[in-house]
This record gives C-alpha cells, sequence and structure tokens, in this order.
C-alpha cells in the first residue's frame, strides 16, 4: 500500500502541530519518523491511521483520501497491546475474529504466528505470566496475523531494555522481509532508525517540518552500523545533540538524550 501525505498540516485549536508534510511511502517500504519529543510524530501516524484529519492538505492510501481507521492499516503502540484477561493466543486470535475470521481458523493462525516470534509452548500463558520482551512479541504477532497492509508504528520497543530491544528489531525485520507491510515507524532511538528503516525523515520541534530525508534503501542491514556513522553523526546533530565533544553530555546516549 502507498501511503501520500500532500502537503498535510494540522493545527489543535490555535497549536501547530504538523507544518506541510509531503511524502510518499511506497508499497513495502519502511521509513522511520525521528524528530524531538511532542514535535509531532504520533499525530503524524494518527493521521495515516485515520483517527485524526488534516487541517490542510491530504492524507492518501493507494491515492485514495484516508477518511477513517480500516484494517488494512494497523497501530502498533509500545504498550497495552495486549488484553490481560486474554490468554497470548486468544490476543493474537482476537485480531482476525474482529474480521470475521473463523475461530478456529484464527487459533491455527495465532499459533502459528505465536511460533513465528519463538513463543510456541506460551500459547496458553496469560500476558502477566511472560516477560515484557515475550509480550512485545505477541504483540507484533498480533499486528501482523492479519496480515495488514501497512504498520504503522509508534515506539514499538520503547519499553524494552536495550538487548530486548535489539533482538526484537530483528524480529521484527524478518517479519517485514516476509511479509513486507508498509511500515511507518516512530522512534527515539536512532540506531533502530538506521538498522531498520529505508529512509529515515528527521524533524524539527513542534510544529514537525521535515530537516531532512536519508536515503538507506541500499546498504545491507546489520547491527554493525559502524558504515552509518556520518549519517547517525548529521542526525544527532539536526536533533541539537552535540557530537564533537563540545558539550557535556556528548556522549551520552542518544534515546536518553531524546528523552529529556
Ligand atoms: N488530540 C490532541 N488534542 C490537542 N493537542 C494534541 C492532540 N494530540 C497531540 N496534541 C499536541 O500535538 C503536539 C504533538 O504531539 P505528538 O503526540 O504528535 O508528539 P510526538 O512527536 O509523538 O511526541 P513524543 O515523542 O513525546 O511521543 C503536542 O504538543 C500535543 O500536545
Ligand atoms: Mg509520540
Amino acid at each position: 500500500m502507498n501511503l501520500t501525505f500532500d502537503h498535510v498540516h494540522k493545527h489543535f485549536g490555535d497549536l501547530p502541530v504538523v507544518d506541510g508534510f509531503t511524502s510518499e511511502i511506497k508499497t513495502g517500504e519502511l521509513v522511520a519518523l525521528v524528530g524531538p519529543s511532542g514535535c509531532g510524530k504520533s499525530t503524524l501516524l494518527h493521521l495515516a491511521a485515520g483517527l485524526e484529519k488534516p487541517t490542510e492538505g491530504s492524507v492518501q492510501a493507494d491515492g485514495r483520501a484516508i477518511t477513517g481507521p480500516h484494517p488494512s492499516r494497523t497501530l502498533v503502540f509500545q504498550e497495552h497491546a495486549l488484553y490481560p484477561w486474554l490468554t497470548l493466543e486468544d490476543n493474537v486470535a482476537l485480531a482476525l475474529e474482529f474480521q470475521n475470521t473463523p475461530k478456529k481458523r484464527a487459533r491455527e493462525a495465532a499459533r502459528d504466528w505465536l511460533a513465528r516470534v519463538s513463543l510456541a509452548g506460551f500459547e496458553h500463558y496469560y500476558p502477566h505470566q511472560v516477560s515484557g520482551g515475550m509480550r512485545q512479541r505477541a504483540a507484533l504477532a498480533r499486528a501482523f496475523v492479519a496480515q495488514p497492509q501497512t504498520m504503522l508504528m509508534d515506539e514499538p520497543f520503547g519499553a524494552l531494555d536495550a538487548l530486548t530491544r535489539l533482538s526484537l528489531q530483528d524480529v521484527l525485520r524478518q517479519l517485514i522481509a516476509q511479509e513486507k507491510p508498509t511500515v511507518l515507524l516512530v522512534t527515539h532511538d536512532v540506531d533502530e532508525a538506521l538498522f531498520l528503516a529505508d529512509r529515515i525523515v528527521v524533524f524539527s520541534p513542534r510544529p514537525a517540518r521535515v530537516l531532512r530525508e536519508f536515503n538507506l534503501a541500499h546498504r545491507a542491514k546489520t547491527h554493525d552500523l559502524s558504515g552509518l556513522a556520518a549519517e547517525k553523526r548529521e542526525i544527532l546533530r539536526l536533533l541539537g545533540i552535540a557530537v564533537d565533544g563540545s558539550h557535556a553530555d556528548a556522549d551520552s546516549d542518544s534515546d536518553l538524550a531524546l528523552a529529556a
């Protein structure tokens, strides 16, 4: 599914939040949105989800204006992704049952998908009985089970520790390679964007305006980001994080500095 933002402006009352965003996200492309807290990134996802309407301009899916939520476009959040009173299997199956898939088929698909995210054997556990990383694996299974054409991911791994986050990035990358959805990914983690994205859009503080785009489509996807050191420096510089050693926080972790 092609997603098009065409001169999109968004105001909440008098508050300008998005200042003229134009971008075409092609079928199967993963575009990461990076920018300071509060700049308008989640708002852009909500516009693509059809939960908000642009004040000016339009957001289109395959050339048709988005007028409301649709199951072909799934939102994935960092938490509250699973119903605590349902087992992992029921949580995943529910995404299909919402679309009127017969219960038996939904359960089979749920078991398959839980296996694909390495959760075979945990189908009958409740979310509170598994680790945070396992919960987020199940949340990915639930997001993918209905095979949406577009995934709108808002800090999906924000609540995880650094190591678990890396392994979840691997799981996500593998699922994307197999399923080829179009993905808009909001992340505070510059390394995560560099690892996963075909393209990174860096935004200014609110109202969100594009500062720069980085095209990374043709590089090998590896956690060794040494080949992208120049891009990383430039992104951090655009985000106002000192990278030249002249600032007291120059060595601080990028996501910590961004969260401030
Ligand atoms: N429904 C709403 N009504 C009024 N203001 C809103 C609404 N949604 C967002 N905003 C405002 O829009 C601005 C951008 O919010 P948004 O959630 O898009 O930022 P963000 O870039 O996702 O930030 P963060 O990185 O902290 O999640 C904020 O000032 C916020 O208060
Ligand atoms: Mg947000």
